[in-house]
């Protein structure tokens, strides 16, 4: 489905991806994990079209992607979730959702309606709240909000970037839930993850970045299993922190 191979790219004169080789197999969940700057960030927005790459290709089923426009790239299905929530406030669930349909191309309302009932039999708020201003909802109850937005335009792939991030116990549930909901769908998954349990305990298949390049991959259960994981995170080299016996 999607194949990274040597990807590089950076800002201004820096080079932040060093040759990262990835693959996401369709139909599956690849969960991307690794320290602060890593360029976990920087691999989905080289994907979606936001910066260009340097070297090295992006193929999402065999159709080569890689320094397309974001718009081209949307409409050969691959859809981003963006880190910083992007939810109009004083819109609601259902007004939110629909939007997710203009942002390629204007569809007939029959068609969007009947998006938005099959969406609503996997995101149960859909159904319950259609009318509540999406502004008044938990971090949660949002993030199913910007998914189901995101299915509007029925993606092959949805990117998501940290997903959990600063929320809480309960809407981390929904958002584990609401994820495997739409890969239960169909829709292959490649996300970024700071709660490593919780990001390797939802994947099929994980991705370990450090300094901009791949540290260690395999399936999700390996990865957590694996020995030199919290090394990539803390440094192999990094002193003891509890005192020798
Ligand atoms: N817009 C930008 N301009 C310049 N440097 C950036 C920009 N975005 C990210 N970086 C730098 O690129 C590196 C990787 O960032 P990022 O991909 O966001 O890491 P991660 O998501 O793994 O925390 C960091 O050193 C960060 O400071
Ligand atoms: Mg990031």
């Amino acid at each position: 489905m999607i194949h990274i191979d040597g990807l590089w790219a950076g800002y201004g004169g820096l080079d932040i991806l060093r040759g990262v080789d990835l693959k996401v197999e369709q139909g599956t969940i690849n969960c991307i994990v690794g320290p602060n700057g890593a360029g976990k960030s920087t691999v989905l927005k080289t994907i979606s079209g936001i910066l260009a790459p340097r070297a090295g290709s992006i193929a999402v089923d065999g159709v080569q992607l890689g320094g397309e426009p974001p718009a081209a790239i949307l409409r050969a299905g691959v859809v981003q979730v963006p880190q910083r929530h992007g939810l109009f406030t004083k819109l609601t669930v259902r007004e939110n959702v629909l939007m997710g349909a203009y942002i390629i191309r204007r569809r007939g309302r029959k068609q969007m309606d009947g998006r938005y009932e099959e969406l609503a039999e996997i995101f149960p708020l859909l159904a319950e709240r259609p009318h509540v201003l999406a502004g008044s909802l938990s971090g949660g109850q949002r993030r199913m909000v910007e998914f189901a937005r995101a299915m509007m335009l029925d993606p092959k792939i949805v990117l998501l970037d940290e997903p959990t991030l600063g929320l809480d116990p309960i809407s981390l549930a929904i958002i584990r839930d609401s994820i495997l909901v739409m890969n239960g769908a169909g829709t292959t998954i490649l996300m970024v993850e700071q709660n490593v349990r919780f990001g390797l305990s939802l994947a099929h298949h994980a991705t370990v970045m450090s300094a901009g390049s791949v540290a260690l991959a395999g399936s999700a259960q390996d990865i957590a299993d694996n020995p030199h994981l919290m090394d990539v995170f803390f440094g192999a080299a990094s002193p003891r922190t509890e005192p020798a016996a």
